[in-house]
């Protein structure tokens, strides 16, 4: 499916740069030539051989290589790939990219490109947390840079959080979606799904039953399509999908941080089921039984993520949709909401448990806009997914 592509595959220094190896083997798979590139902190954990071996062809290191300069110029190297991986990003490499440092090859090569770019980052967690590299992030974002990953979990120094390489197979996901001809190439989607759940205490929580099955489907259907898809999503009972960039959160309050902090987006789909309330007394210690009598809960109204987004005036979305789930009066209740809200569809559903709907595999939606309501057959949730996405980029090629 990558035949005819060539990637210029930038290895930085992290313990994970040894899951390169195993990229190359995985891209070539796919049909792809692999070009790879070795930052000297990179040379510390891969051996040069064993990157050029694997990927058949000699590995570039130095920017002041002549005979490389002879052959290809460091321009000509980073402009003949279809697309530049950075895998393992380094902290320092995207602190070099956000500043356009050009004081090796890697940097200048990515400072040089003008072809598409994905990172797949990996570092320490308070490093990836760091608000430095956070707003590197976000600088690298703006300037259209993709990003796989980073996934959370334990990590090699020791420490449990977000900062782990993303797997091979997600970072070949999210280049066969960079490089997919889809009517939604260049596109970047924002999508929450799931639910949230609020805390009451250390143990105990507000929560919903979605599973989190309809959004995550269309995370996959966007995929397909081409975009680049900004996953936030809450506890879910589904795996998120690989080759979308998945945020993982847990209350409302995360949810709408996550949401501001990946905008910009040309499309913004809100599939979550976010609770309304949270627990405004919630205690950092369990809840005993009291013989004072029952525990009293405040609570306080959540941000609402979806009427916010919709709302804005510098950097709104080109296309805000809703999801509504009702129990009765569907339409009618939906059209209002859509209204209420300030977004440009609202996808509604019947969640009345007699449907089965929510947590099971079918849906049956309603699509709201200001042309009015059409409904469609019910279907599984995957097809719903995709009529959905192809919906979307239609509204966004009509747009322009
Ligand atoms: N939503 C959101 N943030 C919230 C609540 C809801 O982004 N705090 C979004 C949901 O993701 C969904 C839409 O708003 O896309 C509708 O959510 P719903 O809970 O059905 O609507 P409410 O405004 O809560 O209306 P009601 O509970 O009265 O039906």
């Amino acid at each position: 499916m990558l035949a005819n592509k060539r990637i210029l595959l930038i290895i930085g220094g992290g313990i994970a740069a040894y899951k390169s190896l195993e990229l190359i083997r995985r891209l070539q798979d796919q049909g792809a030539e692999v070009v790879p590139v070795l930052t000297q902190a990179g040379e510390a954990f891969v051996t040069p051989l064993s990157v050029s071996a694997l990927a058949g062809q000699a590995v570039h290191r130095d920017l002041f290589d002549l005979t490389a300069e002879a052959e290809m110029g460091h321009i000509q190297l980073s402009r003949s790939a279809d697309l530049l991986v950075v895998a393992p990003a380094t902290a320092d490499l995207m602190a070099k990219m956000a500043n356009g440092h050009a004081n090796d090859l890697a940097s200048t090569l990515l400072l040089a490109t003008d072809t598409p770019v994905l990172l797949a980052p990996a570092m320490n967690v308070r490093m990836w947390e760091h608000p430095a590299t956070q707003r590197n992030l976000a600088t690298l974002r703006a300037d259209g840079v993709a990003c796989v990953g980073p996934d959370e979990g334990s990590m090699a120094c020791g420490e449990f959080g977000p900062g782990r390489l993303a797997e091979p197979e997600a970072i070949v996901q999210a280049i066969l979606a960079k490089l997919a001809d889809g009517p939604l190439k260049g596109r970047r989607i924002l999508l929450t799904s799931g639910p949230t759940h609020e805390p009451i205490d250390p143990v105990r929580y507000i929560a919903n039953r979605s599973s989190g099955a309809q959004g995550t489907a269309l995370a996959r259907a966007l995929r397909d399509l081409g975009a680049e898809v900004v996953f936030v999503t809450g506890p879910a009972s589904v795996a998120p999908p690989d080759g979308v960039q998945t945020v993982p959160v847990e209350t409302a309050q995360q949810m709408a941080d996550a949401v501001a902090a990946a905008l910009p987006a040309d499309a913004a789909v809100f599939a979550a089921a976010v609770a309304d309330w949270r627990v405004t007394s919630a205690s950092d210690r369990k809840l005993k039984k009291s013989k004072d009598g029952l525990p009293v809960m405040e609570f306080a109204e959540n941000p609402d993520i979806l009427k916010t987004v919709a709302h804005l005036d510098k950097g709104r979305p080109g296309l805000v949709v809703g999801f509504a789930a009702e129990t009765n009066d569907v339409v009618e209740n939906a059209t209002a909401k859509r209204l209420r809200k300030g977004c440009d569809w609202i996808v509604a559903n019947d969640v009345s448990p007699a449907t089965g709907i929510m947590g099971g595999r079918e849906n049956a939606v309603t699509l709201i806009s200001e042309d009015g309501a059409e409904s469609w057959p019910r279907m599984d949730k995957d097809a719903v997914a995709r009529k959905l996405a192809d919906r979307i980029a239609q509204a966004l090629a009509a747009a322009g």
